[in-house]
């Protein structure tokens, strides 16, 4: 299969990598020192485009693969507020777009029993619950996009809490700007790390932690090249949660 790769920074570099160890073909790279060659006819030599930029051009290399009729395995995070939007643009001109706020397999696993345990903790309305992510300080979004999809999964099943609120660590979290039906994602930006994400429901009598913690960065490059595997002869517009199928 030939890739094009729309974002060639430190995910572009390890997606890169294991689309060569499955046997794909790098024909494009794009960043933002080259963005002159992002042409429809540059893009229609690929079969699939990696989407893995900024959430400031996420939008804009969307639009070019569409206008290509390139399919697009979009990683980028910060952009989901235009789902609607861009569903609706790549259903009317029949393209074909996979998105995911992670990629990861265990991720997508956390988020499945995620959202199982937060209907489970209906039943114990004396635990409370919130979300907390680390990432490393260079992360543009506040909170995560894996850390928003947690929180809908939550908001989706528990019926004790109607939207989330972000704090980002040094700042408090009171029960002034923290109601009781509102679930708190606290956002901690430390060094270097991939990722952490746990969701905690606390008690008086004891504490239930869910965690993930990714070791590096090849479990979400492995799934987007999967992810282009996946969407390269299928039409519409997907969500990861489409290609694992947990309820199969
Ligand atoms: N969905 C997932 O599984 C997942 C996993 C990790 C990271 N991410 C997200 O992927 C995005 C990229 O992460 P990263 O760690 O590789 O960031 P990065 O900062 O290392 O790389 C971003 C790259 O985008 C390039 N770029 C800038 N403007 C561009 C444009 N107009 N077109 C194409 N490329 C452009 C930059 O030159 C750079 O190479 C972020 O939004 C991050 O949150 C998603």
């Amino acid at each position: 299969m030939k890739i094009a790769l729309l974002g060639y920074g430190k995910m572009g570099k390890i997606i890169e990598k294991i689309a060569h160890d499955r046997k794909h073909e790098i024909v494009l790279k794009i960043d933002y020192t080259n963005l002159d060659q992002l042409t429809t006819e540059n893009l229609q030599k690929a079969d699939v485009a990696i989407e893995f930029s900024t959430p400031a051009t996420v939008l804009g290399n969307i639009e070019s693969c569409f206008k290509a009729g390139v399919p697009v395995v979009v990683g980028t995070t910060g952009w989901h507020h235009e789902m609607s939007q861009i569903k609706e643009q790549c259903e009317f001109s029949k393209n074909s777009l996979i998105y995911a706020t992670n990629f990861s397999v265990g991720v997508n696993v956390f988020f499945h029993v995620n959202r199982i345990l937060a209907k489970l903790m209906n039943n114990y309305p004396y635990y409370d619950v919130q979300v907390e992510e680390i990432h490393h300080t260079q992360k543009m979004d506040s909170p995560s996009g894996t850390a928003i999809t947690i929180a809908e999964g939550i908001l989706d099943n528990l019926d004790a809490k109607k939207d989330w609120v972000n704090v980002l660590s040094g700042d408090a979290a009171t029960d002034d700007n923290i109601q009781a039906d509102q679930l708190l994602i606290e956002s901690h930006r430390i060094d270097s790390v991939p990722g952490t994400h746990t969701v905690i429901y606390d008690s008086e009598i004891d504490t239930i932690e869910f965690k993930h913690t990714a070791h590096n960065r090849n479990g979400f490059a492995l799934g987007a090249v999967l992810a282009a595997e996946w969407i390269k002869d299928k039409k519409g517009f997907y969500s990861v949660e489409d290609m694992f199928d947990f309820n199969k």
